[in-house]
């Protein structure tokens, strides 16, 4: 195990969520009367890389926010965390990312997402983060913003000695490029559906997705399925193993940002040294915790919580 804090760059996007809380989704051309309204930080990208910190890793974030209020709020938000902000560029063009939210009494939401500046980061802006980097244990990124930079990123973690975590969301087209320098992928079961063609609602068919990926990256894969758990598939044992991680059962409030929560808890607990069983487990008890509490950034847990959680329901007594 690694007893320093894991360095880790995360690229993606930062948005401000506008969030909405109604009974139930609307269905298109309907309109419905909800309970609330409320906005938090949000982007995956900045969610993955709150999560991080809050983990115990050290993370600098690369990006681009606009000049405006949002753009602030989000900055000093992740400073506040002591994310290095210092790549992530201010677009006196654009504005800054924002979600439409839409969050059900299930906790199951819906979102729209108008990216503005995070599909300007460049490629140069991820050259010049890398350049000013000593050290680094692994990138992690969801798809937010444009390929070019996505693929930079992937290139240079690799010429550090990097490892590259990639959370394939929201779902897109992936270059086979991007996919040979991937160490671990981190999709849900939507998102390996579209990328594989194949239907992932059953175990067997999430099997053959996650292989599929495996033989695309030569990576391990992490298929998240929900309130199922997790089918993950390790990389690191020859042949490649099979393992199935049951959901921690929780009451869901708010199913936003469960995802980045359990990304960040999986690239945490691989940068400091856990086999891909006990890093899933952190994320997925990350997650668990983040689904309980709303919006975005407010319901990342810290580490302590995490562990808490974890001894709690392995002792279930205390
Ligand atoms: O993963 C949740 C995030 O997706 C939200 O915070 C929203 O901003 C969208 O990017």
């Amino acid at each position: 195990m690694t007893l320093h804090k894991p360095q880790i760059v995360t690229l993606g996007g930062l948005n401000i969520d506008l969030v909405v809380r109604v009974p139930v989704i609307p269905k298109p051309g309907e309109t419905i009367t909800g309970h609330s309204f409320a906005t938090f930080p949000g982007g995956k990208g900045a969610n993955q890389t709150v999560a991080l910190a809050r983990l115990g890793a050290q993370v600098c974030m690369i990006g681009r926010v606009g000049a405006d209020s949002f753009g602030e709020t989000l900055l000093q938000n992740l400073r506040q965390e002591g994310v290095r902000t210092d790549f992530i560029k201010i677009d006196d063009q654009r504005a800054t990312g924002v979600a439409l939210i839409t969050v059900e009494d299930s906790g199951q939401n819906n979102i729209s997402v108008a990216p503005g500046a995070n599909m300007a980061v460049s490629a140069e802006e991820v050259a010049a983060a890398f350049s000013a980097l000593a050290e680094v244990d692994m990138l992690v990124m969801p798809l937010e913003t444009p390929m070019e930079a996505i693929l930079t990123a992937a290139r240079l973690a690799r010429e550090h000695g990097a490892r590259v975590a990639l959370n394939p969301a929201p779902a897109q087209p992936l270059p086979p490029e991007l996919l040979q320098w991937v160490d671990i992928i981190i999709p849900n079961e939507f998102e390996a559906a579209a990328l594989t063609h194949i239907e992932t609602s059953d175990e067997a068919g999430a099997r053959q997705a996650a292989l599929q990926l495996h033989e695309w990256t030569g990576g391990s894969v992490t298929l998240t399925l929900g309130e199922r758990g997790a089918l993950l598939l390790d990389a690191a044992q020859s042949p490649p193993q099979f393992t199935f991680l049951p959901a921690f059962r929780v009451t869901a409030v708010d199913t936003t940002a469960a995802g980045d929560a359990f990304v960040a808890g999986l690239a945490v607990g691989l940068s400091e040294g856990m086999s891909l069983t006990e890093a899933a487990q952190l994320g997925s008890a990350a997650g668990a915790i983040s689904v309980t509490r709303h919006g975005a950034q407010p319901s990342l847990p810290k580490r302590s919580e995490v562990e808490a959680f974890i001894q709690s329901r392995s002792n279930p007594g205390v």
